[in-house]
């Protein structure tokens, strides 16, 4: 397991997958003790308002049955954190989040949010929580979570994943020069959204980042070669970004 570059597994899409059926099958918690097998770091959910994929119930199953640390996604809302402060993860990432996208889509406005996200940043710190602000790769945004006092950022890697050519070369350099910028401002940052065994490179390879959090491809991939595989190549392919040994963990 890296200390260097942390990986988050993101479990929302085996809780989509069930939920398609109702019942119980298949469960996130066998997927995050997989994933934990696998070599990941972490586990991410996403809580929605909606609750189209994980449930309150899976939160407190995943505090309860699954040793590795929480990351707890959630929009700014009082139910959500009311119930990160009773769950007490890890940690919580503050997410946009909006009824009608299909997943998040865009970072969190923290410059233009300032005064709502306070009191949400500051209560979870109180609890014990390390907050992050998911943003996009800009400094107005890095600047405005500095001065919110998170202690970390998450920067969005869609717009890179999406892009070809070019346009993937420019998305990349912005992500590198704000990567660069938030470790600066004292910021310690993540990055995810959208990363697969073709975008994750160049990303690992920013050596100011310390943790990934990827959920789609790694589950979308599980399909054809298994979850456990799957995490397995995404954990090999982060640690020779870095150098290290291309050993499975
Ligand atoms: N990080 C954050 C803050 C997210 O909201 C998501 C998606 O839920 C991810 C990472 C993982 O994105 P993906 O599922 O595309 O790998």
């Amino acid at each position: 397991m890296s200390v260097d570059l942390r990986l988050g597994v993101n479990i929302d899409h085996v809780a989509t997958i069930r939920n398609a059926r109702g019942g119980a099958h298949p469960d996130p918690l066998r997927a995050a003790r997989i994933a934990a097998a696998a070599g990941a770091d972490g586990i991410t959910a996403h809580l929605r308002e909606d609750r189209r994929h994980i449930s309150d119930r899976d939160i407190a199953r995943l505090r309860a049955e699954i040793d590795l640390p929480l990351n707890f996604e959630m929009a700014a809302t009082d139910e959500m954190l009311a119930i990160a402060i009773n769950a007490k993860p890890h940690a919580a990432c503050i997410v946009p989040e909006k009824r009608e996208e299909r997943t998040t889509e865009g970072g969190l406005d923290a410059a233009g949010g300032h005064n709502h996200l306070k009191r949400f940043v500051s209560e979870l710190g109180n609890a014990g929580v390390r907050v992050s602000l998911f943003i996009e790769a800009s400094k107005t945004q890095l600047d405005a979570a500095a001065s919110l006092g998170a202690p970390v950022v998450e920067i969005h890697t869609g717009a890179y994943c999406d892009a070809t050519g070019d346009q993937r070369a420019n998305e990349l350099a912005r992500i590198a020069e704000a990567v660069k910028y938030g470790a600066d401002l004292g910021l310690e940052v993540h990055a995810g959204h959208g990363l697969a065994f073709d975008t994750v490179t160049p990303i690992a390879q920013l050596p100011e980042i310390r943790e990934l959090n990827i959920g789609h491809f790694l589950i979308g991939e599980a399909i054809f070669i298994g979850l456990e595989a799957s995490i397995r190549e995404m954990r090999r392919l982060m640690n020779l970004a870095r150098g290290m040994t291309g050993a499975s963990q």
